[in-house]
């Protein structure tokens, strides 16, 4: 099957832009409309950085000419305990869970015995998606608001004593209040100085998203789960819109809901979106442990409650960075799923649509197309209450991949389900319409020059039946895939697809195995991430329970990537600490600054930590000094001030 992969395609090159308008361009646009935009060209940064946080590498030379689209030195592989970037750049730890989101207090206790009330003023736990916005005023290139996921709780490491006490005796409700607190999203101001030096501000945008905020829903499935919940939880990947708002992707929420009602039994809906009894399990000395267990102090997390909350969870959700005061709001119309991310762009005529994954072997990719236009002209449209439906009325879709190369878009209005049932029962809709199941669908992105669309799938050794576009049993390594929609208009119902790059890990004699990256090796895509030059950056999360076994021990620690879309060409930019994933991924709008994600440093193979020794597999990002291994964003630089990548 491996002689269906086309890698190192120079298609993309020959294609038009056409009209796909770039989202810098839409962005900016927009932001000029509010004055917001007063770019400084005198931003240019000093080349020295000091008190770089742990790992950083600087060197003298940053470029290397043997590629036309970026030009930096690849690093090698890692197994070390610490952040490594290429010569002549530099990586600072900006914003670390605990860490006060006013940049004052309440500060972090290396302990973990900060209370939940801390917690919900504190950086939540997981860091995963993240997107930059310039504020109404400033240059936007040295002060701006970040949103970040938290996507989940190591339950074992948010507290000083663990997961005590254990069943029978139950979960404490100031516990389970913390562990809600720091799922979520946090939004803080951040600001860099000359030197290029980042620190988070005291300031009116501050803000923690948690599971107990009170949010608005809105689209066809209200109708079912009526028009308000408290929370968002499981916070993966993310999005942005045109009109200024930020889009956060509720991932595996299943883990948070289950019950000690021995009579329950998960109906035919709960059980396709993997609800149990258990939820999220440890596993300890062989025994099953429910890892969050707040169903047994919050009854809406009780499975066995008809009126749980568990159908109000699964969904895109869109933040105002802007507007404190708004109410965040789930946008139904989106479908119910393991959401990964939202890329959003705009269609030919201006009609929005929102590519996205549902993260679970053998689930789907699905687009979105709003019913009208996003009208640019509109000045009053900014903001989050302005949009008028843009996201609650549309088509929903799922992708099918044929043999041909050639794909087409089912609308899940022919499953014969009602609009309702097609919002919160998504996967079951896209099942009986016939969509490609797929090998883990995590991150989708959208060329900025030439609208094609790609996917990551970040593995699946599950998969035993293969299809065109997921070609390998047993699939450990993952692959990413790309395609055009016809027209090159992102609104079109049908697409030429290819497969881009097969990951592997060439030490592996056996063909599927190897892989046929061009460049730097790598396994388990998940971050994809265009930024404007048209660099991929891509982001691995080769799982801990894989990191370094027989398979893997080649590729080190996960690390982040750049792609030449045309050439094929893969280069290795950034290593991570033990146990971690690399993840989010945004830039200031000079592409001098970049943000990244380190998410779960320290996390053991079988995922169980031990709260007496928090520090025995990670000392990320503080040292012996810092308690236990934390989540954090990072800035990441060029020392001499210039724009990453190239
Ligand atoms: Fe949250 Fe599928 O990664
Ligand atoms: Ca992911
Ligand atoms: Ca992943």
């Amino acid at each position: 099957m491996m002689s269906q992969t086309n890698s190192h395609s120079t298609r993309s090159e020959s294609m038009a832009a056409e009209s796909v308008k770039p989202m810098s361009e839409i962005i900016a646009a927009a932001l000029d409309r509010r004055s917001f935009l007063q770019v400084s060209v005198t931003g240019a940064c000093a080349a020295v950085m000091t008190s770089w946080g742990p790992g950083a590498i600087a060197a003298a030379s940053p470029v290397d000419d043997s590629n036309d689209l970026f030009r930096f030195s690849n690093i090698p592989v890692s197994q070390s305990d610490q952040v490594v970037v290429p010569a002549g750049y530099k990586a600072e730890v900006l914003f670390r869970w605990g860490d006060p989101i006013n940049g004052q207090h309440p500060v972090f206790k290396t302990d973990a015995s900060n209370s939940a009330a801390e917690q919900a003023l504190q950086g939540g736990m997981g860091h995963d998606g993240m997107e930059y916005f310039a504020l109404p005023s400033g240059d936007a290139n040295s002060r701006g608001i970040l949103c970040i996921n938290h996507e989940y709780t190591d339950q074992i490491l948010l507290f000083s004593d663990g997961i005590e006490p254990l069943p029978p005796t139950p979960m404490p409700l100031e516990k389970i209040r913390k562990s809600q607190a720091a799922h979520g999203i946090s939004v803080i101001e951040v600001a860099g100085d000359k030197q290029g030096r980042w620190q988070v501000l005291d300031s009116p945008y501050c803000r923690r998203i948690t599971a107990n905020t009170p949010m608005r829903m809105t689209g066809p499935g209200i109708i079912l789960t009526g028009d308000s919940v408290l929370g968002t939880l499981n916070n993966c990947a993310a999005g942005r819109t045109p009109w200024g708002t930020y889009l956060t992707c509720e991932e595996n929420f299943q883990g948070v809901f289950g019950t000690a009602n021995e009579s329950f039994t998960p109906n035919l809906e709960q059980e396709r979106y993997g609800l149990t009894a258990k939820g999220y399990v440890y596993k300890i000395d062989g025994q099953e442990i429910s890892g969050y267990r707040w169903w047994e102090a919050d009854s809406r997390f009780d499975l066995s409650r008809p009126d749980c909350d568990a159908d109000r969870f699964g969904y895109v959700v869109e933040i105002d960075p802007l507007r404190p005061d708004s109410k965040p709001v789930k946008r139904t119309a989106l479908g119910r799923f393991r959401h990964e991310n939202a890329e959003l762009t705009l269609a030919k005529d201006g009609r929005v649509v929102v590519y996205m994954g549902d993260d679970q072997v053998n689930e789907f990719i699905y687009k979105y197309v709003s019913q009208r236009p996003y009208e640019t002209q509109r000045t009053s449209e900014f903001g989050i209450d302005a949009t008028g439906g843009l996201l609650d009325q549309g088509v929903l879709y799922a992708a099918r991949f044929d043999e041909t190369g050639r794909g087409v878009w089912l609308p899940l209005s022919d499953s014969g389900m009602t609009p309702e049932l097609v919002a919160v029962y998504s996967r079951i809709a896209a099942s009986r319409v016939g969509a490609t199941p797929m090998d883990r669908p995590e991150w989708l992105a959208v060329h900025p020059q030439t609208g094609e669309v790609f996917a990551s799938l970040t593995n699946n050794s599950k998969r035993t039946e293969v299809n065109a576009a997921n070609p390998r049993a047993n699939n450990i390594y993952g692959h990413i895939l790309r395609w055009q929609e016809d027209g090159n208009d992102a609104a079109a119902i049908e697409f030429s697809w290819h497969l881009f790059l097969m990951a592997g890990n060439p030490a592996q004699a056996e063909p599927t195995r190897h892989g046929n990256v061009s460049g730097d090796s790598f396994a388990c895509p998940d971050g994809l991430k265009f930024d404007d030059s048209g660099i991929l950056w891509i982001q691995t999360d080769m799982s801990s329970s894989v990191m370094g076994n027989a398979d893997f021990v080649e590729l080190g620690n996960n690390m982040m990537l750049a792609a030449d879309p045309a050439s094929g060409q893969v280069r290795r930019f950034l290593t991570g600490p033990k146990g971690c994933e690399i993840t989010g991924n945004t830039m200031t709008p000079d592409r001098k600054t970049m943000f990244i994600n380190i998410q779960h440093p320290g996390e053991p193979a079988d995922e169980v930590n031990d709260p007496l020794q928090p520090n025995q597999y990670s000392q990320w990002p503080d040292g012996p000094a810092g308690g236990r291994p934390r989540s954090a964003t990072i800035v990441v630089r060029r020392s001499d001030g210039q724009t990453v990548g190239t």
